[in-house]
C-alpha cells in the first residue's frame, strides 16, 4: 500500500516538472509570436511607393520620425491603445492629427499628410506597409511600464507557486520515505 503510494507521488514529482517545462516554452512561444497580426487593410508594397512620395519628409525614409512621429518602432501616443490597429492608422492618416499633451511631437499631422489627392485605397496601402514594417520587428514595440510590470509579476507568481508546489511534493514523498524507513526498522 505505501510503496503503492509512494510510487504514486514520486510519479507526480516526475510528471510536474517536464509539465512546468513545457508550459513555460509554451506560453514564452505564444507571446513571442506575433500575436499582433491583424488582416493588412491594403497592398503594403503600393504603400511603401506612396510613403516614399508623402511622408519621409515629416517621418523619415525608414520610418524612424523627424518632425513627424516615429512610425517604427511606431510611438504610442497617450489615449491610443494600440497604434497599429488598422482603423486607428487610417483615422489618423486620414484626419490628421492635432498633437495632444504628452505626444512625443508637439506639432500636428496634416490631414492624408499635406496631400489631398490620397485616395481611400492609398490610405489603406499606407497603413498596411506601416502594420507590416512594425512586424518585420514586432518585438520593438515597447511595452508600457505598467504592462511590463504586470507580466513580471505574473511569471514570478507562477515561479514561487511551482517552486512550492515541487517542493510539497517532495516533502510528502520524504515523509512517507521516513515512515517507510522507521516501520521497517520496528520489524
Ligand atoms: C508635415 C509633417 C507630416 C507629414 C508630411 C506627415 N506626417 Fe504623419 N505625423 C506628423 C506629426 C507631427 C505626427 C504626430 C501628431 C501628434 O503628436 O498627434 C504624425 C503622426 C502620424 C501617425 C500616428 C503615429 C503614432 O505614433 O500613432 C501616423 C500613422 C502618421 N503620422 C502617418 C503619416 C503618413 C502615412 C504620412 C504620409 C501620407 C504622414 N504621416 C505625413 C507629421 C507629418
Amino acid at each position: 500500500m505505501r510503496l503503492v503510494k509512494g510510487f504514486k507521488v514520486s510519479a507526480l514529482v516526475a510528471m510536474a516538472i517536464p509539465a512546468m517545462l513545457a508550459l513555460t516554452a509554451i506560453t514564452t512561444l505564444a507571446d513571442a509570436s506575433p500575436s499582433r497580426t491583424t488582416a493588412l487593410p491594403g497592398d503594403p508594397s503600393r504603400g511603401a511607393t506612396l510613403y516614399a512620395q508623402n511622408c519621409t519628409a515629416c517621418h523619415g525614409a525608414n520610418l524612424e520620425g523627424g518632425i513627424g512621429a516615429v512610425l517604427n518602432p511606431i510611438d504610442k501616443l497617450p489615449g491610443v491603445a494600440n497604434p497599429l490597429d488598422p482603423t486607428v492608422l487610417i483615422g489618423i492618416i486620414t484626419n490628421g492629427r492635432v498633437h495632444q499633451p504628452g505626444d512625443p511631437r508637439q506639432k500636428d499631422m496634416p490631414l492624408k499628410g499635406g496631400n489631398p489627392n490620397l485616395t481611400d485605397q492609398d490610405v489603406k496601402d499606407l497603413a498596411a506597409y506601416i502594420i507590416v514594417q512594425n512586424q518585420i520587428n514586432p518585438n520593438s514595440l515597447p511595452l508600457a511600464a505598467g504592462e511590463l510590470a504586470k507580466r513580471t509579476i505574473f511569471w514570478v507568481s507562477i515561479g514561487i507557486l511551482s517552486m512550492l508546489f515541487v517542493t510539497f511534493l517532495l516533502a510528502q514523498y520524504n515523509m512517507r520515505w521516513i515512515a517507510r524507513r522507521a516501520a521497517a526498522r520496528r520489524r
